[in-house]
């Protein structure tokens, strides 16, 4: 039977690993998400959006996605488009490396770079109002809308969370992930903690961001952090937050590579030093679920490039020994990360977030109370 490749999105393989994690050890069970075709989970997410609103009449043959997105999610929503055959633009920024700029180009879309800084010194502000801009100006424009579009933490709460909960043996008893729009952590948390209440559900950010809260410094972790907490993730649902600095990001993922064989871009590689970390609290009839969002060969100008790697100060030659030290002193940011909220009210009227995305949200919000008077699926009872 064949499929289209956007049929291949999904279904991504749950690996074990056997070098850094101890027998004596809970087992780290990664979600590798670089098996989808687009090379990262963002596919999930930009075809759940791309298909919603094809659904719900907001985007029509001809039309054009509009994103902001430095990276994976650019790259999933122009593989998207020209499997539809939409027009696709995506605004990026300085920081957008050429690896991932080629990849969107190479899948047709057009490329606008933004320069200027918002208040937090990150472009997130003002490639958002820009894109929300543009896209009231084109017509037949649709916005998917990653950081505001509930419908993104949706796409993983009926794809990715389930996924994992069927291929895990038993249940996790830790679940680990890497926030920015909280699309990734914001539907698994919510689907574990009515699914599977004992799994505790760790978030993972970078120093520097502040979707936990704190002081906001530039870091150079790629795909991570924000500066508020996004509307797809609920604090609540949350056990543990940590923070990561670049170079223990950077050096885990390189690691893995080296004493594992798997490839892992550095926002898997900081999820993965939290997971170590959790293993070496429990035993080995304990389970942790750790997120690989993408693969290591999209950073080859940075995370494979020794005279950058050195550039910054980090540690091309960390051995197993070295990351699990670094995971053993490892403390949590928050042991309550419901009360570190970051909102910064006022941000949907500022940004002018655009009307599909209130009405999106709105509809879930119905569907929500529904889905809480529901009893859960019986296959995923805890
Ligand atoms: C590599 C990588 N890791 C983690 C994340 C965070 O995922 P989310 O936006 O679903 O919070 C992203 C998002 O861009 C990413 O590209």
């Amino acid at each position: 039977m064949s499929a289209t490749i956007l049929d291949t999105i999904g279904q991504t393989p749950l690996i074990s690993i056997s070098r850094m994690n101890r027998p004596e050890e809970a087992q780290v069970l990664f979600k590798y998400e670089r098996y989808n075709p687009g090379g990262s989970i963002k596919d999930r997410a930009a075809l759940y959006l791309v298909e919603t609103a094809e659904q719900r009449g907001w985007l029509k043959p001809g039309g054009t996605l509009i994103e902001s997105s430095s990276g994976n999610f650019g790259i999933s929503l122009a593989m998207i488009g020209a499997a539809k055959g939409y027009r696709v633009i995506i605004l990026v920024d300085p920081k957008t490396t050429e690896a991932n700029l080629a990849l969107i180009r190479g899948f047709g879309a057009e490329v606008i770079v933004v320069t200027e800084q918002d208040d937090s010194g990150s472009y997130h502000k003002t490639r958002i109002a820009l894109a929300n801009k543009l896209a009231s100006e084109i017509e037949g424009a649709y916005r998917p809308d990653q950081c505001f579009n509930r419908l993104n933490q949706e796409a993983h709460y009926q794809s990715t969370a389930r996924e994992i909960l069927e291929q895990c043996p038993g249940r996790p008893s830790a679940f680990v992930a890497a926030v920015s729009t909280g699309g990734q952590l914001g539907g698994i948390s919510r689907f574990l903690k009515t699914y599977a209440p004992r799994t505790q559900v760790v978030g993972v950010d970078a120093v520097g961001s502040t979707v936990f809260g704190g002081q906001a410094n530039a870091y150079r972790t790629p795909g991570v952090g924000l500066s508020w907490t996004p509307v797809n993730l609920s604090l609540s649902n949350l056990d543990y937050a940590y923070k990561i600095s670049d170079e223990q990001a950077f050096v885990t993922a390189r690691a893995f590579a080296r004493h594992e064989g798997i490839l892992m871009g550095p926002s898997s590689g900081a999820c993965a030093l939290v997971a170590l970390k959790l293993a070496q609290q429990w035993g080995p009839e304990h389970r942790i679920v750790s997120m690989v969002a993408d693969g290591g060969d999209r950073y080859i100008q940075t995370l494979f490039n020794d005279p950058w790697m050195h550039s910054q100060g980090f540690s091309t030659t960390a051995s197993p020994a070295d990351i699990r030290g670094i995971a053993r002193r490892l403390e949590p940011w928050s042991a309550s990360p419901g009360e570190c909220a970051n909102e910064q009210t006022g941000l949907i009227e500022a940004l002018q977030v655009p009307q599909a995305t209130l009405l999106a949200n709105a509809e879930l919000h119905l569907s929500d109370t529904i889905q809480v008077r529901r009893p859960p699926a019986a296959a995923f009872l805890d």
